[in-house]
């Protein structure tokens, strides 16, 4: 595992969550109510790149099809409104170790 530099935190702070490149993946990352939270930023569904944060539910919203996944563990809350019956427990997302170091958000992978 190996710590990468993503944004800024001053950034995050203003933008709340964004998806970021990580290595050869995409990561999204947050900042709610102090706490940080790193998810896989792919969609499990059909691999959009994630997404529309929704705070107050300590979730995130796929922009394709509205597949919704808790930011602290990755689980898939609500399925995509084009495949309402998907298996929600199979199509979680990794999350991963986050830190904020010399005011830049690092995500470990
Ligand atoms: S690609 Fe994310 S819900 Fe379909």
């Amino acid at each position: 595992m190996v710590w990468h530099k993503t944004i800024s935190a001053k950034a995050l702070e203003k933008a709340g969550g964004a998806s970021v490149k990580v290595g050869d993946g995409v990561v999204y990352i947050s900042k709610v109510k102090g706490k940080l939270y790193a998810i896989n930023g792919v969609c499990s569904h059909a691999k959009c790149i994630l997404g529309d944060l929704e705070p107050e539910e300590l979730k995130v919203r796929c922009y394709c099809h509205d597949a919704k996944f808790e930011l602290g563990t990755g689980k898939m809350v609500a399925p995509p409104f084009v495949a309402p019956n998907a298996p929600m427990d199979k199509l979680g997302l990794a999350t991963y170790p986050i830190r904020e170091e010399n005011g830049f958000i690092e995500v470990d992978l």
